[in-house]
């Protein structure tokens, strides 16, 4: 498999379970005690030798342009203060070799959708697909360990993780074959499915690492469920003509696009890495 130097991230979404914190905030910059989710979903991605960073935008998402962007009234003030920390804090949010590329996607017809409107900027390449608000705290970068383990297996690899039978309404579940302890070959994969009609109790979490023929099925996908063209449907597809696998990763996940999940990040994170006891 050639290497893994592009990331995209879908940030195109109404977060309507944050408003309206989020009517016009882009969901993806909602803070876990400092830091917006969209950047810890980028410090994953670099962690894991991504180098092209593409985010999938929409209306009302300046503010992540502009968080990754330069300050340079910001910088002259904190340097005339002498506040070096600070300074050196908002001018390395991004590592010099790495660069940022937006597109837009002009409507949110769904998270296949979006991860489509890359294809032009990824070309034949795999890649990774990381959601921010999945925060995912773990020794070693999630997407790292996928990468490693597309690189082994040859094929698309996408994190899951097993969850109560009754949330599988909540993910897309998978079916398959283990292959070792941590990977499962897919034969299977399904959007939402209640909990009766669920396959297993595995379920995708956002983080993927794609071959780029996923591109052309998601040009054949039809809307699925909610009405939206469906990343889990494209896979489908793209399970029927390649192998993709499923990898158990390590590490801890807070679904925070959810109310519960962010606050329990919130406390989780701002515990274990700012001393905070509330
Ligand atoms: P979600 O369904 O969790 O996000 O999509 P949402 O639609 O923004 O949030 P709610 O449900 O209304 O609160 C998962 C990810 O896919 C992106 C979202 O931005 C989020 O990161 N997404 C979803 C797109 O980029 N485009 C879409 O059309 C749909």
């Amino acid at each position: 498999m050639k290497p893994i130097r592009k990331a995209v991230f879908p940030v195109a979404g109404l977060g309507t379970r944050f408003l309206p914190a989020t009517k016009a905030m882009p969901k993806e910059m909602l803070p876990i005690v400092d830091k917006p989710l969209i950047q810890y979903a980028v410090e994953e991605a670099i962690a894991a030798g991504i180098t092209d960073l593409i985010f999938i935008t929409g209306r009302n998402k300046r503010a992540i342009e502009d968080h990754f962007d330069r300050v340079p009234e910001l910088e002259a003030e904190l340097e005339a203060k002498q506040k070096i920390e600070l300074l050196d804090l908002v001018r390395n949010i991004l590592p010099a070799h790495v660069n940022c590329i937006y597109t837009r996607q002009s409507a949110p017809l769904g998270l296949g959708h979006a991860v489509l409107c890359a294809a032009p900027i990824v070309g034949n390449e795999p890649f990774a697909v990381l959601l921010a608000d999945d925060l995912i705290d773990a020794r070693t970068s999630v997407t790292r360990q996928l990468v490693d383990a597309a690189h082994q297996q040859n094929g698309s690899v996408i994190a899951i993780q097993d969850v109560a039978r009754e949330h599988t309404n909540k993910y897309g579940i998978i079916s398959g074959e283990a292959v070792n302890a941590t990977t499962t070959r897919l034969s299977g994969i399904v959007e939402k499915p209640s909990p009766d009609q669920a396959p297993s109790t595995l379920a995708v979490v956002g983080r993927y690492v794609l071959e780029p023929e996923i591109f052309e099925h998601l040009r054949q996908t039809q809307k699925g469920v909610g009405g939206e063209i469906q990343l889990t449907d494209g896979i489908a597809s793209l399970l029927r003509a390649r192998a993709v696998y499923g990898l158990r990763y390590e590490g801890d996940r807070y679904d925070c696009g959810s109310k519960a999940g962010f606050f329990q990040a919130t406390l989780a994170l701002g515990k274990k890495y700012h001393g905070l006891i509330p």
